[in-house]
């Protein structure tokens, strides 16, 4: 039987100001899995920072912070069977030109810094990120 898993899932500012939220969404649903928790906030840099802290000493970063405050997201907490590497797959890869057609970011992205979409690369990201976006 498949691990049913949580995932964190982020409409990214470009998503939202193209009105991509419901393909994304619907998308999901389609897939079979849970949307558990849903909410559109402005990140601010502190929460940025620390979401990417990963890539604080990427020659990108700053360009990174910069895009993901700049408007509106709409962060998720997916769930289903296998939910981490299913997002992954129907996300498409991180560069849209590598992405394949009928992912996400095949079908709606033309740029590296412009993705549409955020999703959790392994269980532990997962946990730290439903941690940080999602804690009460
Ligand atoms: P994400 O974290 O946003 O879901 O994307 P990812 O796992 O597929 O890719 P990751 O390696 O974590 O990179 C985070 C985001 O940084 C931007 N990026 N820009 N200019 C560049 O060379 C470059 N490389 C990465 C992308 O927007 C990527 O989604
Ligand atoms: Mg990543």
């Amino acid at each position: 039987m498949a691990d049913v898993q949580k995932t964190f899932i982020m409409v990214k500012p470009d998503g939202v100001r193209r009105r991509l939220v419901g393909e994304v969404v619907s998308r999901i649903e389609a897939k079979g899995y849970d949307i558990t928790e849903m909410k559109r906030f402005t990140i601010d840099q502190a929460l940025a920072e620390e979401h990417y802290g990963e890539h604080k000493e990427r020659p990108f970063f700053g360009e990174l912070v910069n895009f993901i405050t700049s408007g509106p997201v709409v962060a998720m907490v997916v769930e289903g069977p296998d939910a981490i590497a299913g997002m992954r797959q129907i996300m498409g890869a991180t560069d849209p030109i590598e992405a394949a057609p009928g992912s996400i970011r095949g079908d709606f992205a033309s740029f590296i810094s412009e993705n549409i979409v955020h999703g959790s690369d392994s269980p532990a990201s997962a946990e730290r990120e439903i941690g940080l976006f999602f804690a009460r």
